[in-house]
Parts: C-alpha cells; sequence; structure tokens
C-alpha cells in the first residue's frame, strides 16, 4: 500500500482482504473471543452499502414490540450505530459482547467478509442478513465518506483506481459480496438473507416483510391493518432518520479511542448524505464506468447474484 500507516486511511492485507489498519486489532480480537449463539442475528455488510439503514431496519423491526408509541421510539433520539454494536469496532476494542447487547437474541454488526468472520459464527446457526449495493454507488459514497472522516489529497481517479483493484476497507468489495454468496450456494442450509440496496429503496415495506419473517417475527394480519409495516419504513426512511437531531449534529466515535478507526470521530451526518441511487452517474466517467462494468462482469458473470 502506498500510503503510511500514520494515514488514518492505511490499510492492512490480511488473508487476502484490506482492513483499515486502526481496525484490525478488533478484527484479530472478534476472530479469536467471539461466541456466537444460535439465536445471534448477524448483519454482515461491506461499508458504505446501507449498514445504518438495515440497522434501524432490524433493530425496529427486532424491537417493535416493545416500542409500539413510536414517539418513545430509541431510533429518535439514538444513531442506529449505538442500538446495533460493530463486531470489530464496538465490542472488541474494550467492552465484551454481553456488556453492549443484553437484548435476546442479540443483534450485532460485522464488516468482516464471510471468510474472516470468527470461527464460532460459522459453527453456529445464527441467522445472517447480508447486504449490498451497485458497486458504482457504493465507490462514490465511500469517497465522500472518507473524505469527511479524513481528507484526503487523493483525487477520485487514484482512490478509483485503488477501488478497482480490491484496496477499500474491508475490501476487495467483490471477494467481500462472493465470499459470502459463494457460502450460501454451497451451503443452503445455512440461514442468510441476501439484500440489495437498490431493491429495499425501490419496495421498502416488501422487504420489510420479508426481512420480519426471516427473523421470526412476521407482521400479524392485526399489524398490517393498523399500518405498522408503513409506520416502520417511514421510521427508518432516510427522510426521516436524516433530518433528526441526532443525525445531524452529534458527533459518531467509536467506544475506546485508542483504537478507533474514527479517533476523531465523524459528524453522524456523514452517514446520510443522499440516500438515492445511482449518484454514480455525477462522478464517474464513461472510462470508469466500462473499468467497473468489466470487473463486475468477469467477477459476477454466471454466478446467479444480481449486481
Ligand atoms: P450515499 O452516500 O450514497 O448517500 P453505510 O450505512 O453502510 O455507511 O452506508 C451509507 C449510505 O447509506 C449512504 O449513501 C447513506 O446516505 C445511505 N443511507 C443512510 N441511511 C439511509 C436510509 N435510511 N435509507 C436509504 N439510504 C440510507
Amino acid at each position: 500500500n502506498d500510503i503510511g500507516p500514520q494515514d488514518k486511511g492505511f490499510l492492512n492485507e490480511y488473508h487476502g482482504f484490506w482492513i483499515p489498519a486502526l481496525a484490525t486489532s478488533g478484527v484479530i480480537a472478534s476472530q479469536k473471543y467471539f461466541q456466537a449463539r444460535d439465536t445471534d442475528i448477524l448483519l454482515v455488510t461491506p461499508p458504505k452499502v446501507g449498514t445504518t439503514w438495515s440497522k434501524a431496519i432490524l433493530f425496529a423491526l427486532m424491537n417493535r414490540i416493545h416500542y409500539q408509541d413510536l414517539q418513545e421510539h430509541p431510533l429518535l433520539t439514538k444513531i442506529p450505530h449505538d442500538l446495533v454494536p460493530l463486531l470489530e469496532g464496538d465490542i472488541y476494542t474494550k467492552k465484551k459482547v454481553h456488556d453492549l447487547n443484553p437484548a435476546f437474541p442479540r443483534l450485532l454488526s460485522t464488516h468482516l467478509p464471510y471468510v474472516l468472520l470468527p470461527t464460532s459464527v460459522k459453527d453456529s446457526t445464527c441467522k445472517i442478513v447480508y447486504v449490498y449495493r451497485n458497486a458504482k454507488d457504493t465507490f462514490v459514497s465511500l469517497w465522500h465518506f472518507q473524505n469527511r472522516l479524513y481528507p484526503t489529497t487523493a483525487s477520485l481517479e487514484e482512490a478509483f483506481n485503488k477501488f478497482c483493484k480490491g484496496m477499500s476497507p474491508f475490501g476487495s468489495y467483490w471477494d467481500h459480496v462472493l465470499s459470502c454468496w459463494k457460502k450460501s450456494i454451497q451451503n443452503p442450509g445455512r440461514k442468510m438473507l441476501f439484500l440489495k440496496y437498490e431493491e429495499m429503496k425501490e419496495q421498502p415495506t416488501t422487504y420489510l416483510k420479508r426481512i420480519a419473517e426471516f427473523l421470526d417475527c412476521p407482521f400479524s394480519p392485526e399489524e398490517e391493518a393498523k399500518g405498522t409495516v408503513n409506520d416502520i419504513s417511514s421510521l427508518c426512511s432516510f427522510d426521516n432518520l436524516s433530518n433528526l437531531d441526532v443525525n445531524k449534529s452529534r458527533k459518531w466515535c467509536l467506544p475506546d479511542h485508542k483504537m478507533t478507526l474514527f479517533s476523531q470521530g465523524v459528524d453522524n451526518a456523514a452517514f446520510f448524505r443522499q440516500g438515492q441511487t445511482g449518484d454514480w452517474v455525477n462522478y464517474l466517467t464513461s472510462e470508469m464506468t466500462e473499468k467497473l462494468d468489466h470487473i463486475i462482469e468477469e467477477k459476477f458473470h454466471g454466478i446467479g447474484l444480481k449486481f
């Protein structure tokens, strides 16, 4: 890697993936110590594919019985990252998993690709919700986020070339997606739900119902009649979350400052930029588009995953 280790964007190559240097110890500790339970729900995402949104959705679905009065809902006062801890960030920097998430079943998240997940996760029957997104929008979202996190002197072109070489946090992006997708094909008994950001944007209520069924908490006819599906969809929508004070003004950072990836924190607002699909057309040249299309075609051809 040509970025110095003092740079907060420095990536370590680790078992074929690029892990942010400051997250590496959290990754190793998660692999070593995390004890999954069969009842756990694990959200697995590459960065910038809609992790924050998915956390909000999963939390709202799983806890809806406790928060029937939406005016009292924790999502109105807490960023979703404070409600659903990140394994290699929140949990294995300072606190242990049971300190952070006493709820049952436990809802956790990770940016680790399937092959790097702790063995206890792979050996368990815990459910995995995997979210992915159009690679071009993912890159553009990452570019903006990284610029807010540690303003870089790298140009968009340089960042793009790195992304294409696979050098993105927890990337390569395609191997992240493929690693989980292949596992789900090889092992159909493994409980995994694949969600695509663009499809969730298009049909949020359809996907809410699908996710609720996967989580074994389907909507009852009474809930459907009361409009609970629409209520949760609106609660978790970009318009709602991005306009909440908590998500506009506060600074977000991981609990252990010494080991945190975001040692100076970042505004919560950095997680809510546009929330749209197709913004890449405003950033990528036709050569860039061709290059990425070529990579996607090469990597995903014939594997049965709509990219
Ligand atoms: P953009 O940068 O394209 O706007 P992550 O949470 O994995 O970091 O992903 C961030 C991306 O998800 C950002 O994309 C952000 O705007 C978008 N996002 C955040 N909340 C969302 C929501 N409620 N609905 C749809 N997209 C959302």
